[in-house]
C-alpha cells in the first residue's frame, strides 16, 4: 500500500463504532495543543473527527512528527475509536460523541500558510476567496451547496426518464443571431474573417430537434450571454432546457409543477399546492410594478391617475399614470431616509418621487396643489391611516410602475417584511410579444422572436404590434425569475412576419435565420419549450443570495475569472493563425 487508505470518512464514526481500530484521511482544519495533548480536527467532504495524540501514549519520534503539523496539511491516521469525555462542545459535528486516538500517522502532503483560514473566512474578502476558490471549496457551506446542486440534477434527469423525455446534447459553437442579449464569439482558424457564436441557449436547436421529431427532449446545459452582471445573472449560466411537441401552455406548465413538486418534496421538504396561481403581466405590473413580484408581502400598488387628473399639480395632471403604495407606519420615515427613496427611484428612470405623510397633520410637499377632496380621495384610495405614508410617482405608465414596484420592494426589505419562511411562486402569463426599444428605434421581441402570440391577437400585428400579448410564461418564485418559456410559432409565414416587425428585411432573415425557416416549410408540429434558471434555483433552494455561491468556478461582476486570470491576453502568433490583429495592442 502506498499509504495508510482510509476505512471510514471524517464525517462517519459515531459511538457504535467504539473501540474499532479505523483509518482517516483528510486535511488538518484545526490543531490545538493542550498541555501536551495535541488535538487534531480532521476534515474530509463528509465532515470532522477529532484525532487526539497523548505523548503519554505514543513514541516521541511519533509526537515529534505530529508536532510539525498545520493547518490544511493532508495527513492519514490510524488509530481507536474511544468515547469523547465531553460531549456535546461541539454540536455541530456529526461524530460528537466520539474521537480517535492515533495510534500511527502519516503526512500525506504538507501546506503552506493558506491565505486565509479555511475555518474562520466568513469574513474575508470576496476576492481573495475567488482567488483561491479552490481553498473556499473546502468550506462546508460551498461544498453543501454543490451537493445539493448534483442532488438538483438527478432529480431532475430522473423526473424528464420516467416521462420518456431524451437528453440531446446541441451544440456548443454555433452561427451567431442578433436577437437577446450579445453574444460571445469565437474567431474561425479556417475560416478567416467568420466567427461562431457561443449559444445564448439552444433556442433553435431545440426546436429544430422538434422537427426532427425528437418529440420531448431535455438537456442540463450551459448557456453564454455577454451582458451586465448582477447577483442573478453570470456570463455563463446553466438551464434545464425543455421542448415538447403536440403542446399547449398548459402541458408545459404541468410538467414544469410537477418537477417544482419533486424539488420542493426534497429540498424544502412540502409539497407545493398545484395548480400554482397565474397572474397575467398587465396585472403583476398594475398591482405590484413588476413581472415578476414577491407576494410575500402586501404594499399593493394603487393608481390614483382619475383622482388626481384635475387638481393643480401640473406633474400629476399631465401624467399617464400616478401609482405608488402606502407604508403602513411609515410617517416616522426621516428627510434622509425620503430623500434616499426619492434618489433610488431615480435609478428607474422617476423623475420625482411624492410622499404624504399622514400624522397629527398630513405633510407633504404636493399638499398645496391638491384640494381637500382630492386629498380624502387619495387616502381613502390606499386605506391609509394615521402614522402611514403614501409614496407615489407619476409618469408615463410603464416608469411609474416600474419605479413604484422597486420602492415597494426596497422599503419591504429595508422594514423586514419579507417573511423568509414562506414561498410565493407561481406563473406570470401573457407577457407583450414585443416592446418599442427607443435605443433600436424598433420593435423587440419581449421573449424571442420564435415565441407565437395569442391566437386572438394576431390581428393587432399589423396595427398595434406592442398590443399584441404572446404565449408566454414565467415562473416566479420570491420575486425571482426561475424559469420562462413559450409556444412558438410554427408556421413559416407567421415566423416571417414576426421577423419583419422586428425589423429584420426579407435577406437580413434570410441570412441569419434562413436555415430554420427553411426547416419550418418541411412539416413542423405545434411545439413549446421552457428554460429553467438552474443557477437561481439552485441559489434558492440552498438559501443563498448570489448564483456564484452555487457555481464551483463562477466570475465576478466584470465576467473575469480571478483564479485562472481569464480573460487573458493571447500571443500574437495565435491571432495570427486567426487572422486576427488587435487594434489597439493590450498589455
Ligand atoms: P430565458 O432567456 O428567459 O429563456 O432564460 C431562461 C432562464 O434562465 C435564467 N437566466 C440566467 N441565469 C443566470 N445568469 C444569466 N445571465 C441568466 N439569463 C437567464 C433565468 C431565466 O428564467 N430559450 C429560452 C427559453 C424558452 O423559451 O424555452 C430562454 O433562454 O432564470
Ligand atoms: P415642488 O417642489 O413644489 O415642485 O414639489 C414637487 C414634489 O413632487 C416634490 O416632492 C417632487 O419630488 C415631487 N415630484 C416631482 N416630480 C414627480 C413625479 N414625476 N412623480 C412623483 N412625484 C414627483
Amino acid at each position: 500500500m502506498t499509504f495508510l487508505k482510509r476505512t471510514h470518512t471524517c464525517g462517519e464514526l459515531r459511538l457504535s463504532e467504539n473501540e474499532k481500530t479505523v483509518v482517516l484521511n483528510g486535511w488538518v482544519n484545526k490543531r490545538r495543543d493542550l498541555g501536551g495533548v495535541i488535538f487534531l480536527d480532521l476534515r474530509d467532504r463528509f465532515g470532522i473527527t477529532q484525532v487526539v495524540i497523548n505523548p503519554e501514549n505514543v513514541s516521541s519520534d511519533f509526537y515529534e512528527k505530529a508536532k510539525t503539523i498545520r493547518s490544511e496539511f493532508v495527513i492519514a491516521v490510524c488509530g481507536k475509536v474511544g468515547k469523547r469525555p465531553e460531549i456535546g462542545k461541539n454540536t455541530e459535528m456529526l461524530t460528537r460523541e466520539i474521537e480517535v486516538y492515533a495510534e500511527q500517522l502519516e503526512i500525506l502532503s504538507v501546506a503552506e500558510v493558506t491565505p486565509f483560514e479555511i475555518s474562520n473566512c466568513e469574513n474575508v474578502s470576496e476576492e481573495l476567496k475567488l482567488k483561491y476558490r479552490y481553498l473556499e471549496l473546502r468550506t462546508q457551506k460551498l461544498k453543501e451547496n454543490l451537493v445539493l446542486r448534483s442532488e438538483y440534477y438527478s432529480i431532475v434527469r430522473n423526473y424528464f426518464n420516467s416521462l420518456s423525455f431524451v437528453e440531446v446534447e446541441t451544440p456548443i459553437l454555433m452561427k451567431s443571431t442578433p436577437e437577446g442579449a450579445r453574444d460571445f464569439l469565437v474567431p474561425s482558424r479556417i475560416h478567416h474573417g467568420k466567427f461562431y457564436a457561443l449559444p445564448q441557449s439552444p433556442q433553435t436547436y431545440k426546436q429544430l430537434l422538434m422537427i426532427g421529431g425528437i418529440d420531448k427532449y431535455f438537456q442540463i446545459v450551459k448557456c453564454f450571454r455577454d451582458e451586465d452582471l448582477r447577483a442573478d445573472r453570470q456570463p455563463e449560466f446553466s438551464q434545464v432546457d425543455v421542448e415538447m411537441s403536440f403542446v399547449e401552455e398548459i402541458d408545459l406548465q404541468n410538467l414544469t409543477e410537477g418537477l417544482m413538486n419533486e424539488l420542493f418534496k426534497v429540498f424544502r421538504k412540502k409539497e407545493l399546492e398545484l395548480p400554482l396561481q397565474r397572474i397575467t403581466y398587465k396585472e403583476a405590473m398594475r398591482r405590484f410594478g413588476s413581472d415578476k413580484p414577491d407576494l410575500r408581502f402586501g404594499m399593493e400598488l394603487i393608481e390614483i391617475t382619475q383622482f388626481v387628473k384635475n387638481s393643480d399639480f401640473e406633474v400629476f395632471k399631465n401624467a399617464e399614470t400616478v401609482t405608488g403604495f402606502c407604508v403602513k407606519g411609515g410617517e416616522i420615515f426621516s428627510r434622509k431616509k425620503l430623500d434616499e427613496l426619492t434618489d433610488y427611484a431615480k435609478k428607474f428612470k422617476a423623475k420625482g418621487l411624492a410622499y404624504i405623510k399622514i400624522g397629527e397633520e398630513i405633510v407633504s410637499p404636493i399638499k398645496k396643489y391638491l384640494s381637500e377632496e382630492v386629498l380624502e380621495n387619495i387616502l381613502s384610495s390606499f386605506d391609509a391611516q394615521k402614522g402611514d405614508l403614501i409614496l407615489l410617482v407619476a409618469d408615463k405608465e410603464s416608469v411609474a410602475q416600474t419605479c413604484s414596484g422597486a420602492l415597494r420592494l426596497k422599503v419591504a426589505k429595508d422594514l423586514n417584511l419579507i417573511d423568509e419562511s414562506k414561498d410565493s411562486i407561481f406563473w406570470v402569463v401573457e407577457f407583450p410579444l414585443l416592446e418599442f426599444s427607443e435605443e433600436e428605434n424598433r420593435y423587440v421581441a419581449c421573449h424571442h422572436p420564435f415565441t407565437a402570440p395569442l391566437s386572438e391577437d394576431v390581428f393587432l400585428m399589423e396595427t398595434s404590434p406592442e398590443k399584441v400579448r404572446a404565449r408566454a410564461y414565467d415562473l416566479v418564485w420570491n420575486g425571482n425569475e426561475v424559469a420562462g418559456g413559450s409556444i412558438r410559432i410554427h408556421q413559416n409565414d407567421v415566423q416571417r412576419k414576426l421577423f419583419d416587425l422586428i425589423g429584420l428585411t426579407e435577406e437580413e432573415a434570410r441570412e441569419k435565420f434562413g436555415f430554420f425557416l427553411d426547416a419550418l416549410k418541411f412539416g413542423t408540429p405545434p411545439h413549446g419549450g421552457i428554460a429553467f434558471g438552474l443557477d437561481r434555483q439552485v441559489a434558492l433552494f440552498c438559501g443563498v443570495e448570489q448564483i456564484r455561491d452555487v457555481i464551483a468556478f463562477p466570475k465576478t461582476v466584470s465576467a473575469s475569472s480571478l483564479m485562472d486570470g481569464s480573460p487573458s491576453t493571447v500571443t500574437e502568433e495565435q491571432l495570427g493563425l486567426l487572422g486576427l490583429e488587435l487594434k489597439q495592442k493590450t498589455t
